[in-house]
C-alpha cells in the first residue's frame, strides 16, 4: 500500500480460500495445449493458501496455485506461446528461471555459466565449466570456481544449479548414495534437478543461465 512514498507490505488475505489439496507440490511439469503446431502453456497468477510446514499455512502469490510455479519443458525448435492470466490484486510480471540446454555435441564444446547483470569476476560472473564430454549423463559435478553444480540429465540436458540452499543459504552437498542434495543446516533435500523433496527450503535450487560455445 503506497504511503508517503514508501511501500508497506501487508499480509495477503486468504480468508475464504480453500487449503491446498494434500500432496500439492510446486515445480511440476506444466501441460500444454496445441494451437496448430504451437505449444500453448497457461500460467495463472493467483493468491492461494500454501503449506510451508506441517500444520502451517500462509497466504501466497502463486503460479497456478503452487509455490514455486510449474516447470515448462520445451524442445529446441518448438513454437511456444505462454499465456499469463493475472488474478492477483495488482499488476505483475513473470520472473523466468532456468535454461536447460540439450546437447549431444561431443568434444570441442565448452559450457559457460553466468548470472546476468553482474560484472565479470564478481559473484555470478562468467565461468567456463569445461568440455561437454566431461559431464556424463546422470552425473553431478561441483564447479567450485563458480559455486554451482552441473547436473547432466539422463536425457542429455544440463542444469547449472547454484550450490546454496534456498532456505538460509547453506552449501548443499550431494549425497551420492541417494542421488540427492542434503542441506546440513535444516535438512532440506533437493533432487539433482534442484526440485525440493522436503523443506523447509521454500523453492528449488536456483538455476544459472548457461551457454554452450563451440570452439575450433
Ligand atoms: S539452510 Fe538449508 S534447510 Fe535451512
Amino acid at each position: 500500500m503506497p504511503h508517503g512514498g514508501v511501500v508497506h507490505m501487508s499480509p495477503v488475505d486468504v480468508a475464504g480460500l480453500a487449503s491446498p489439496s494434500p500432496g500439492t507440490r510446486g515445480s511440476q511439469l506444466l501441460d500444454f495445449a496445441l494451437d496448430g503446431e504451437t505449444k500453448v502453456f497457461t500460467l495463472t497468477t493467483q493468491v492461494a493458501r500454501w503449506s510451508i510446514l506441517p500444520g502451517v499455512e500462509v497466504g501466497a502469490y502463486t503460479y497456478n496455485g503452487a509455490v514455486p510455479g510449474p516447470m515448462i519443458r520445451v524442445t529446441a525448435g518448438d513454437q511456444v506461446r505462454i499465456v499469463v492470466n493475472n488474478e492477483l490484486p495488482e499488476p505483475t510480471s513473470v520472473h523466468w528461471h532456468g535454461l536447460q540446454i540439450p546437447n549431444d555435441q561431443a568434444g570441442a564444446a565448452l559450457l559457460d555459466f553466468f548470472k546476468p547483470r553482474v560484472e565479470p569476476g564478481t559473484f555470478g560472473g562468467k565461468v567456463v565449466a569445461g568440455q561437454v564430454a566431461e559431464f556424463q549423463p546422470g552425473t553431478v559435478s561441483h564447479v567450485r570456481q563458480g559455486r554451482f553444480f552441473i547436473s547432466r540429465l539422463e536425457d542429455g540436458g544440463m542444469l547449472a544449479l547454484w550450490h546454496r540452499c534456498t532456505h538460509l543459504g547453506c552449501t548443499v552437498p550431494l549425497r551420492e548414495d541417494e542421488g540427492q542434495f542434503h542441506c546440513p543446516c535444516h535438512s532440506s533435500i533437493f533432487t539433482t534437478r534442484g526440485e525440493v523433496v522436503s523443506g523447509p527450503a521454500p523453492r528449488p535450487l536456483d538455476i544459472f543461465p548457461s551457454r554452450l560455445s563451440m570452439v575450433r
